[in-house]
């Protein structure tokens, strides 16, 4: 969703903010601005489209000075369009600010500001709040820095803000309530964002802003206070990005990049944490948990997308190793439904970015209700991880392409490792079998690499079904979410309607689509239900569907039935998820990119979703 970077030290900013915008252009947005302090007047330049667009039309100008600010829009109120975009003027132009978040009461605040005479030239909530800040200062005679903090204690909603006083140049304000901010602590200098990718190439030391904080942030001072006013000592950390992780390294796209990562982010995902003659697993995050987990009388695993897919494959395989009841909910259908929790229930989030708001709103009502909230995230230092009570990370490294992929991997990895190690502390999963998924799970990345290595026969069947109007996806068992996050990652990036079933739910209703122009992706390696999913590919083919099947390595019962197969090495089927979602990331990468989609950022999508 939207991206904020900000500068102010004694370097030129402009090129700070502009390579800023570049690297948070992942995030998805629609428009895009910057603002300049220049000689006490400050300069905007704004404009609905890509960044590099932006630069196109503004290379000419005067793009000189110390402080400055950028935005990348993703609309909430009011289209996307030049006059939307931010950085926004107050009516008077003594202030500029850029905005994350919403503000749920800007409609009250902004007839309020119209009755004191303000005039509005755009609809976003953000200029209510630019106003807002304004009116106190002015009717109030007070500083930039109060009459920020006094318009903040107005506002309803979600924001993170960067704002710039014209009447006190040499100063950015930031303020967070729900839309993260990271400050970047430079040499003299400060670098602010919502998120610490535009940051790392400047500097490594950052400070994560709590909700309700403001920062006053000047060239080599920075004031942290709360909205109440009372000064807090700043926590320092070292960031452990490396910059390479977020570049393409010589691939097309962000997202064939971290799915060729995949063996890679799953070896770090459990790297330190399976003893190295394997006979050992542990999760540091919930060693302290561990004893209440293992009593838990019902687990509820709370996500959103992808990251409700792996919790749908985490769900099986708790209750197979673990017997504990587990149920997955949808952060957003579990905030508003009035569901029953207790406070003996153990709520696990799961999230790549750690900020999804409908997620954190679930763990909010959970930890209100008295549950023990558990976070499985990648983003370190993200809302999540601070939100929760305990829980672990999945080092899989930055995910920059919106399509999620190697996030997936990763978390369904560690459900791999809770689901053992329950299971093997409760006594539900033999210690002989315990060893031996062990061994299994390690051996995962390497048959990775193994389906890898055919990546290339992707591309012909891409290009036979690119013009494709649908797609089924069928799975049973532990395949069935991995028929789920396939048919999701299709639409996502290729824009081509697809749907995941349980394989069997199949002659319920979708089995009425199928006819001879309808590809079927079909996910049928080698376990329990493996028969029975022979028959469904039976019924698909007896209707003239296309069977495009995912099956174990030397299977050729399948293959003389399917249109196309695609080998997977064998593994346990609890472990089939990682390796059979590789060549459904595959195929719809492919055929996004023979559409000519924009793969890194399909429309009217964001990276993190941090509005509900
Ligand atoms: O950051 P999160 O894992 O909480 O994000 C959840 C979803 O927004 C995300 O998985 C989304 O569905 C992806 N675009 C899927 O590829």
């Amino acid at each position: 969703m939207c991206g904020i970077i900000g500068y102010i030290g004694n370097k030129q900013a402009y090129p700070i903010i502009i390579k800023g915008l570049k690297r948070l252009e992942y995030r998805g947005y629609d428009s895009t601005g910057i603002a300049l302090l220049q000689k006490g007047e400050t300069i905007i330049y704004k404009q609905k489209g890509k960044v590099s667009h932006l630069e196109d039309t503004i290379v000419d100008e005067n793009l000189s000075g110390t402080v400055g600010i950028g935005h990348t829009r993703w609309a909430t109120h009011g289209e996307p369009n030049d006059m939307n975009a931010h950085p926004h003027a107050s009516q008077n132009k003594k202030f500029v600010i850029i905005h994350n978040g919403i503000i749920e009461n800007y409609s009250r605040l902004k007839k309020k500001l119209k009755a004191r005479g303000y005039k509005f030239i755009s609809e976003t909530d953000t200029e209510v709040l630019a106003n807002l800040i304004e009116y106190i200062y002015e009717k109030g005679n007070v500083s930039a820095e109060i009459a920020v903090r006094l318009a903040l204690t107005k506002v309803i909603g979600a924001y993170g803000i960067v704002v710039i006083c014209k009447d006190e140049p040499d100063m950015l304000i930031a303020a967070r309530k729900g839309s993260p901010l990271v400050i970047g602590i430079g040499n003299n200098e400060h670098y602010i964002a919502s998120d610490a990718t535009p940051i790392v190439e400047h500097t490594k030391s950052v400070i994560y802003l709590n909700n309700d904080n403001i920062a006053v942030i000047k060239r080599g001072e920075l004031t942290i206070k709360t909205i109440d006013n009372a000064e807090i000592e700043p926590q320092v950390q070292e960031l452990t990005l490396e910059i390479g992780a977020i570049e393409k390294n010589g691939y097309d796209h962000f997202m064939l990049k971290e799915i060729f990562e995949q063996p890679r982010s799953i070896t770090d995902t459990f790297r330190g944490r399976i003893a190295s003659d394997l006979s050992e697993m542990r999760l540091g995050g919930l060693l302290d948990i561990m004893p209440q987990l293992e009593k838990a009388k019902r687990i509820l695993i709370i996500a959103c997308g992808t990251s409700w897919h792996a919790g749908l494959v985490g769900e099986y395989l708790i209750e197979e190793f673990a017997r504990i009841p587990v149920e997955v909910e949808y952060g957003s259908e579990f905030r508003y439904r009035n569901p029953i929790i207790y406070k003996d229930d153990i709520v696990i989030a799961i999230s790549q970015s750690g900020e999804t708001a409908d997620t954190l709103a679930a763990i909010n009502l959970a930890k209100e209700a008295g549950a023990t909230v558990l976070g499985i995230c990648n983003v370190v230092g993200s809302s999540i991880p601070r939100e929760t009570h305990a829980g672990v990370y999945t080092h899989a490294g930055p995910e920059i392409g919106v399509a999620s992929t190697k996030a997936f991997t990763a978390q369904v990895t560690i459900l791999t490792m809770m689901a053992l190690i329950l299971g093997k502390n409760k006594g539900t999963l033999s210690e002989e079998s315990y060893l031996k998924l062990i061994k299994e799970l390690t051996d995962i990345p390497k048959k990775i690499e193994e389906i890898l290595k055919s990546s290339k026969n992707y591309k012909s069947i891409a290009e036979l079904y690119k013009n494709a109007g649908n797609f089924i996806y069928l799975g049973r068992g532990y395949l069935f979410p991995v028929a789920l996050e396939g048919a999701l990652k299709l639409k996502e990036i290729s824009y081509i309607h697809a749907e995941g079933y349980p394989a069997a739910e199949m002659k319920h209703g979708p089995i009425a689509l199928i006819d001879e122009k309808m590809p079927v992706v079909v996910l049928a390696t080698k376990d329990k239900s493996y028969d029975k999913i022979v028959t469904n590919i039976q019924e698909v083919k007896a209707r003239n569907g296309i069977v495009i099947a995912i099956v174990s390595q030397g299977d050729e019962i399948i293959k003389n039935m399917a249109d196309h197969v695609f080998e997977v090495p064998n593994t346990h089927e609890a472990l089939a998820p990682l390796l059979t979602v590789i060549p459904l990331q595959l195929l719809s990468y492919y055929i996004a990119v023979i559409r000519g989609c924009n793969v890194d950022q399909p429309r009217n999508l964001a990276k993190s979703v941090t509005v509900e």
